[in-house]
């Protein structure tokens, strides 16, 4: 027997249930929001990625998926999305449209990492970007929708952290004042930190083992130039202005390179190890970096398993997808046949969910998978039936059977599903 590849999943029946309920919220917010959907290849350059998430990221270091095409390309299935969102801003001339430009995606993203709960090799996001805007409106706004969105997902047990990294000047000066403070105790760090100390001094403030050393490292804050701190408290006042409740946590950094000024995360309290559902920032550098103007940019993405585990962690009431409201069952000649075929149609066209037996089981196995299929109601039709002009209907809930005229059996099983609904 084959098997899934390690760190991916079969999604179907009720489960999918959670993706509709996300999906749907999250192309109608972002329509209101002023976004419109972008679709790019699942795969790209490998070039790509190593310009704009960082040559010395975990990212491109260690989790793509990059593999050579017959054509002897180097190819990379997508670990995230904005860096294929900006390649296709600037390959279709979109740069010279206007701003701001809003685009929001949902799809699936590629990472090589260790495989655990809420933590997958494929894994899909909701993610966002705006072109264009250097102003703290514009993050605000953007922060704005995060929340927005979690709560209109029904999520409430999350907290929104947010950060400045400055500008690449201000970067670059912190990370020289990082290498001085950190050269002093390198023996002692774990070994991920010492690669992490040559490759990219900035992660090691992430480090879940040598969390002492973090503690007491020069803070960021100290190092932001006057520009971008600014920019950091006007954010701060818009969120404050919206009533959007947020934690400032001078010691995220996030795992990709391409981000100055504002960054953010947001973290669920009942997803544990794997508790980020959501996270971006600004990007004001990358655009010109991989070809394009100097455009400023911003945006986020979100996890939608972790998603999907925080709806379910929270016991929100997710709608059940209509798949099976009436099933139709019919045992006789070409007559009666013709008649369930019709109805369904019929039943179709007025918008209800209908299935109908393709088996020609006998009614028995019929009624017995209207049940499994979990059908509110059952129209039995036979020849007894098409003689009488009637169909029979059965409340599957309550084993009640009616007879209803043929002519009129639509209209009834509306409003028989209005009341049980
Ligand atoms: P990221 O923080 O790498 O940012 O990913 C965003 C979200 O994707 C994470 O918060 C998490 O919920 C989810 N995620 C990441 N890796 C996995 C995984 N292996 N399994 C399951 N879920 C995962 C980005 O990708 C940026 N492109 C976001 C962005 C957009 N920044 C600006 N614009």
């Amino acid at each position: 027997m084959y098997q899934k590849i390690k760190g991916t999943e079969d999604l179907y029946g009720q489960e999918m249930k959670f993706w509709y309920w996300i999906e749907e919220k999250a192309r109608k917010l972002s329509l209101l929001y002023g976004f419109t959907e972008i679709r790019t290849p699942i795969f790209e350059e490998t070039k790509l990625f190593v310009r704009s998430v960082g040559q010395d990221t975990d990212i491109v270091q260690k989790e793509m998926y990059t593999f050579e095409d017959k054509g002897g390309r180097s190819i990379t299935l997508r670990p995230e999305g904005t860096a294929p969102v900006v390649r296709a801003f600037v390959e279709n001339g979109l740069i010279t449209v206007g701003f701001p430009q809003k685009y929001f995606y949902i799809g699936p993203m590629f990472r090589y990492e260790r495989p655990q709960s809420g933590r997958q090799r494929q894994f899909h996001q909701f993610g966002a970007e705006i072109f264009g805007s250097p102003s703290p409106l514009a993050d605000a706004e953007l922060i704005i929708f995060v929340n927005e969105f979690l709560k209109e997902i029904g999520l409430v047990d999350f907290e929104i952290h947010i950060n400045t990294l400055g500008d690449t000047e201000d970067r670059a000066r912190y990370k020289e004042a990082l290498k001085e403070y950190y050269s002093q105790h390198l023996d002692k760090l774990c070994d991920d930190c010492k690669v992490r100390y040559e490759r990219n001094v900035l992660r090691l403030l992430d480090c879940k083992v040598d969390v002492e050393y973090a503690k007491n490292a020069p803070k960021l804050i100290d190092y932001i130039g006057e520009n971008a701190r600014k920019h950091y408290e006007e954010l701060k006042e818009l969120l404050d202005t919206a009533g959007i409740k947020y934690i400032e946590d001078p010691r995220l950094v996030r795992g990709l390179d391409y981000y100055n000024r504002t960054v953010f995360e947001v973290h669920h309290h009942k997803l544990g190890a794997m508790s980020a559902i959501a996270g971006g920032g600004r990007y004001d550098g990358l655009i010109k970096e991989i070809g394009g103007k100097d455009v400023p940019a911003l945006g986020f993405a979100a996890g939608m398993e972790r998603l999907v585990l925080a709806i379910k962690a929270e016991n929100v009431e997710v709608e059940d997808m209509r798949i099976n409201e009436v099933y139709i069952a019919h045992f006789g000649g070409s007559e009666v046949r013709n008649v369930a075929f019709r109805l369904a149609q019929q039943l179709r066209d007025e918008g209800i969910a209908v299935n109908l037996e393709i088996m020609e089981r006998g009614l028995g196995a019929q009624l017995k998978n209207a049940a499994r299929t979990g059908a509110k109601l059952c129209v039995i039709i036979g020849e007894n039936e098409i003689e009488k002009n009637v169909v029979m209907i059965k409340n599957m809930e309550t084993g009640e059977q009616f007879e209803f005229e043929i002519n009129f059996v639509a209209s009834g099983i509306k409003d028989m599903l209005d009341d049980m609904r």
